[in-house]
């Protein structure tokens, strides 16, 4: 009995499980973001005045709805808390306490809150005080962006670089609030009579926002609210730029451990030694692919050449097909013989590609020679297969 309940446990932490790609998983998620689109949606429309009252009813029962929705996920993530390897080693109630605790548990608490005030009749969903409780909602979406994540760890890898471009911000922002205060406070003592007051236009114009509801009038004010706006275009740029870098190298090196993770299955490279194996993972790519989808066309160009590490693939040649499973590899002929592809490739079931672009092969033939000499020599193969065939046809 201990040991289902153990493994139902189990089930629902893969269902419910942010990152996962099986099927339940995303099934799971597309219904948790139309239940949320739903119920902001309902949330939105209580707000309009004059509504019918069949209409308000409506909307007061999906309110109602998905608040018990949310409900029902926050005690089943409560339940699985202990299944989660951030836990590990805590007692079931610990780990429990730990993810209430935490920003997903807080969020998924406070969206339940208006479930509990609507039912126990502290608000009604279509009274003033309903849209705020609901607007909570709005914090459940971040289950949907897995690169919130991402962010937070870009964010705190580049916090000295972002640190100082903020330094430099607030530099400015200062030196140019009190400098226009000082021009500018005779002329227009509502406006920029303290240091204060003129930090509100300071801040609208090295934002770059420009509201324009105060500007400066004297020539030297003006002259700073130039050189102001040329800085917050600088320090917006560098802030951009900061944070663009620190996403892509991010992605790059959880790209590497993706692709690492799945070079492991393909035989051919895990002969090859670990240097060698390095250099290629940081050339691959990794693409999921369900069932049925075409891969490569036949006669359409070909820019690259695919390593299955999970999954199978149907090789549709001229007459007959062939199927090609873990570590079999298709699309080299196009980037050796430089022609169209010879044949259709479709996936059969939920197949893993490791993908490799023409660029990247022709710089790999110099450095691995092994590798691009056992491609060859398949290819070479599966040339004379074909033709063999097609002469078999002909006769
Ligand atoms: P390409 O021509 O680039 O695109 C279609 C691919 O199908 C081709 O490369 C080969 O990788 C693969 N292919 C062609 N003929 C055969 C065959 N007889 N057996 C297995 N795979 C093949």
């Amino acid at each position: 009995m201990a040991e289902t309940i153990s493994t139902a446990r189990a089930q629902t932490y893969a269902i419910l499980r942010q990152s996962d790609a099986n099927p339940a998983g995303r099934r799971w998620r597309a219904f948790h973001l139309t239940v949320l689109g739903a119920g902001l949606l309902a949330v939105a429309l209580s707000s309009l005045d004059h509504l019918h009252h069949p209409l308000e009813q409506i909307l007061t029962i999906v309110v109602v709805s998905v608040a018990g929705v949310f409900l029902a996920e926050y005690v089943a993530r409560l339940w699985i808390a202990p299944e989660s390897p951030r836990y590990a080693g805590m007692t079931d109630g610990a780990a429990r306490l730990r993810w209430a605790l935490s920003a997903n548990g807080l969020i998924g608490l406070m969206a339940i809150v208006p479930a509990f005030a609507i039912t126990v009749g502290t608000v009604h969903a279509d009274s003033d005080a309903a849209p705020i409780f609901c607007i909570l909602w709005v914090l459940k979406l971040n289950v949907h962006a897995p690169a919130m994540g991402t962010l937070a760890r870009v964010i705190s890898n580049e916090r000295a670089t972002l640190a100082s471009v903020f330094i430099i911000f607030l530099m400015v922002l200062i030196s140019a609030a009190t400098a226009t205060h000082f021009l500018e406070r005779d002329g227009q003592p509502n406006q920029f009579g303290s240091i204060p007051a003129a930090l509100w236009w300071a801040v609208v114009t090295l934002t770059t926002t420009g509201y324009g509801d105060v500007i400066p009038h004297s020539v030297g004010g003006k002259m700073i609210g130039s050189v102001v706006m040329v800085s917050g275009i600088l320090v917006l740029a560098l802030m951009t730029g900061i944070l663009a870098t620190g996403f892509s190298e991010e992605e790059r090196r959880r790209e590497y451990l993706r692709v690492w993770d799945q070079v492991t299955k393909v035989p051919m490279f895990t002969e090859l030694g670990t240097v060698t194996l390095s250099e290629i993972v940081s050339k691959l790519r990794v693409r999921h692919y369900p069932p049925r989808i075409i891969v490569v066309r036949r006669d359409e160009p070909g820019d690259s050449m695919f390593f299955i590490s999970e999954g199978e693939v149907e090789v549709r040649l001229q007459r007959d097909s062939v199927r090609l499973g873990q570590g079999g590899f298709f699309g080299e002929m196009a980037l050796l013989d430089r022609l169209p592809r010879s044949a259709t490739i479709v996936t059969t079931q939920p197949t893993t590609l490791l993908v490799l672009y023409a660029s990247d092969f022709y710089e790999i033939a110099s450095h691995i020679p092994s590798l691009v000499a056992a491609v060859e020599k398949e290819a070479r193969r599966r040339r004379t297969a074909n033709e063999t065939a097609a002469r078999g046809e002909s006769q």
